[in-house]
This record gives structure tokens, sequence and C-alpha cells, in this order.
């Protein structure tokens, strides 16, 4: 299979679902429910979540020409922004015939806090929680033996004596491995379970047990190398690279260039069902962890080329929660053909870093409004009621005449209806 479809955009949602669709041999039943015709209903939300009263459709579109860790792949992506599942193709394309994105992941790491006050000596009681280290751990390990017998489970714990501004307290870091899971469920079923023994042992009050999203533990990197996008243009290649140094050393820049890697990253957690504000904090405490706010990728000057590197926690699973609750986020995963959660983290940390790299070189060169408009004017003459064959004539002219409001685009249609 090969993930390079030059003119993918031009075909129409029914031929785009098709040709994805004959690539992973999904089930005429798989295709309606993606396509919509087997709607996802209000009785369907009324399972996931409370108090329902309909649902918010997203646009899901396949990202193309990826490649990850030398396999190709079509990337589900659910977003309501315009230019992005475009921007990530676009910026695949430079790098899928360097061997696409290489990844790496430090393992499915997450921690559990547990946190005790009124402590008398908050120190020996920290040192009396690692003398009863493997008690604690093996009374968590009993919560989940599903989890254990997969070779996950409370793995390890450290403590932390934290100075609040009344008292010191004792924070245990339960490490739990969560495997393919998210891991929330099981880090608070066990950071609960622990707490009489912790109490027993620190002779404190147990407060907050609950997971931490700084999921530093569970990290992924992913490196490419894209070839130079400015045609030997140096000034532009030069702003491309101050641009990142601009992000590595400024918070109010470091902001956006990350919101732009996040554009990507949630568009897929999204896809799959993960939780997007649990990816979203993490990344935004990690960029922050040196004390300063930084960027989450760096990039680098190889030859005519650049190379780009994105380092960045990554708790998404492929069980649990809505990854399979949700019909079409179970499609989203089948897409994507990623079997274990270290493989699904490698390829969002993939199209971060594809993001970033179109986003750069797009404000590098013309800006980023040109591309976008051009995409605006694309969903305002379908809106407006071109036919499929005139949507090519209406952003041409649009561009043009650099008008691109609703009237705009309708008196264009409009014109082209005369001239037929
Ligand atoms: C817009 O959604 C994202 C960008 O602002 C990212 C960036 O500036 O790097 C284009």
């Amino acid at each position: 299979m090969t993930s390079r479809v030059p003119g993918f955009y031009k075909l129409s949602p029914e031929q785009r679902l098709e040709m994805i669709a004959g690539h992973l041999g999904l089930t005429e039943n798989e295709k309606k429910l993606i396509s919509g015709k087997h709607r996802f209903t209000a009785e369907d939300a009324d399972r996931m979540v409370e108090n329902v009263i309909g649902c918010l459709p997203v646009p899901l579109g396949v990202a193309v020409n990826f490649r990850v860790d030398g396999e190709d792949l079509f990337i589900p992506m659910a977003t309501e922004e315009p230019s992005v599942i475009a921007a990530a193709s676009h910026a695949a394309k430079f790098t899928y015939d360097t061997n696409g994105f290489s990844t790496s992941y430090s393992g499915s790491i997450m921690r559990g806090q547990i946190q005790v006050t009124n402590l008398k000596n908050p120190y020996a009681a920290m040192a009396k929680v690692y003398e009863n280290k493997e008690d604690i751990l093996e009374l968590c390990n009993k919560m989940d033996q599903t989890l254990v017998s997969f070779g996950g489970g409370a793995k390890d714990l450290d403590v932390q004596v934290i100075q609040g501004s009344s008292e010191k307290m004792v924070v245990i870091h339960l490490l739990i491995d969560t495997k393919d899971a998210m891991g929330a469920n099981a880090v608070n079923t066990m950071a609960e379970a622990a707490t009489p023994m912790v109490e027993k042992i620190t002779g404190g009050n147990v407060v907050l047990r609950i997971l931490s999203n700084l999921a530093d533990k569970r990290l992924v990197r992913a490196r490419a190398t894209f070839h130079n996008p400015f045609q030997g243009d140096e000034t532009k290649m030069a702003t491309f690279l101050s641009a990142c140094e601009l992000a590595v050393a400024d918070p109010y820049r470091a902001a956006t260039h990350n919101k732009g890697i996040m554009n990507g990253i949630s568009a897929v957690v999204l896809a799959t069902g993960n939780d997007t504000r649990a990816i979203e904090a993490g990344a935004h405490a990690y960029a922050s962890v040196s004390g300063r706010y930084q960027a989450l990728t760096q990039w680098e000057r190889e030859g005519d080329s650049l190379s780009g590197t994105i380092e960045i926690p990554l708790a998404v699973g492929l069980i649990g929660g809505a990854t399979q609750s949700h019909p079409v986020a179970k499609l989203s995963a089948k897409i994507l053909r990623a079997k274990t959660a270290e493989q699904l983290a490698g390829i969002i940390a993939s199209v971060g870093l594809a993001q970033n790299f179109a986003a750069l070189k797009a404000l590098a060169g013309d800006g980023i409004q040109k591309g976008h408009m051009k995409l605006h004017a694309r969903n305002m003459a379908s809106m407006a009621g071109a036919k499929t064959n005139q949507i090519d004539d209406v952003v041409r002219i649009a561009s043009e005449q650099g008008k691109y409001g609703f009237d705009d685009i309708k008196e264009i249609i409009q014109s082209l209806n005369e001239e037929e």
C-alpha cells in the first residue's frame, strides 16, 4: 500500500472513502459509519456522556503521504479547522522519499499522585513509604489483574516532600505501566486503593489521589529529514530556522508554534477517541519543564535539507473509553493500522512534526493566509451552491480578485452560471 496519493484532495468524499476502504478492506457497514449514512445518534451519545440532547458532528478527513517507521499510512484527523489536514499531507510529501518519520517511545508509564498532609515528620514519612514500597505496589497490582497479566501494573514509586503555603506534605508518585490503555482508570483505581495503607504507614491524611497529566514517562520522539521547500531561496530557509530559534527563546511565539503542532496532534487524538484535554495539558506542561515555556520541536539544517525532531508526552491508548465505545473512533484506529499505544503515539507525534513544518514553511514563505483563504474559498463555494465542476474556477477567480466574502463567492458563482 502506498500513502502517496497525488490529487487526493480533488476526489469527492465518496471517492476518497472508497479508495481508503479498498486499501484497508473496510466493510459496507464500516463505510456507512464513517460517511455518516449510519448516523451516530443521540441514543449512542447518551451511553457516553450525561444530559445528552444531540451530537455535534466534526469533519473527519484523512492525511495522505505519511510514512512512519517504514510503513505507509493514511491518517484520520478530526478537526473543524480548515487547512490542517491539507497542511499535514503537504508536509509529509517533503519527507516521503527520505523514508518519512522515525520514532521512539520511552514506554507507557503513567504517574498516579497520592498527596499526604498533616505529617509531623514529612521526611521520616517519606522514608517509611520507601521501606514499604513492595507492599504498596503489591496492593495496587491486586486491583488490576488483567493489566498485570499483560505485563503492566504498578512497577515502582517515588516520593517527594513538597513545601505548600501552610505545611510540608508528602506526594507519592505511583509509576504504573498502563500498556495499550491511556490508563486514567487503572491509575486512579490504584491510587485510591492504596489510601488506607499509605495513611497507616505515614500517620498522615491522604488528600488527592489522581493521575498526573504531565506524562513525562510516556515520551515519544519523532524525527524526519525534509527536503528544502524553498527551491534554493536562502532567505526563506534562514527565516524558517530563525522562527524556530524564536520559538525556543520566547514563550509568546512558543505558544503559537506549539498550537500549530497541536492542530495535528489533537485532530488524530480526537479521531481515535482519545482524551484531547489530557494530551494538551501534558504537552504544554512538558513544554515548561525547564522552567520556561518552550517549543516542542527543534529544527536543524542538514545539508540542503531540514532535520526536524519533536519530543512530547502522549498518553494515548487503543483500549478503554471512547477509543472503543465510539464506532468511528474504532474505525480510525483500524485505518491507522496501529496495533499498540506505542505505534499510535509515534504516528501522532509524526503528524505534529509535519504540521509544524507546514506552518513554518508557510510563515517563512508567503504567510499562512494565501493557502488558508484558498481552502476557505473551496468551503464557501460549496456552501454557496457551486457545482462540483465549478469549485476550482471559483477558487481561482476568488484568489485572483483577492475576494473571499460569502457574497463575493456567490457573485462569482452567478457569473460562472451566466457564462454556461
Ligand atoms: C494556526 O492554527 C497555527 C499557526 O499559527 C501555527 C504557527 O504559527 O506556527 C499557523
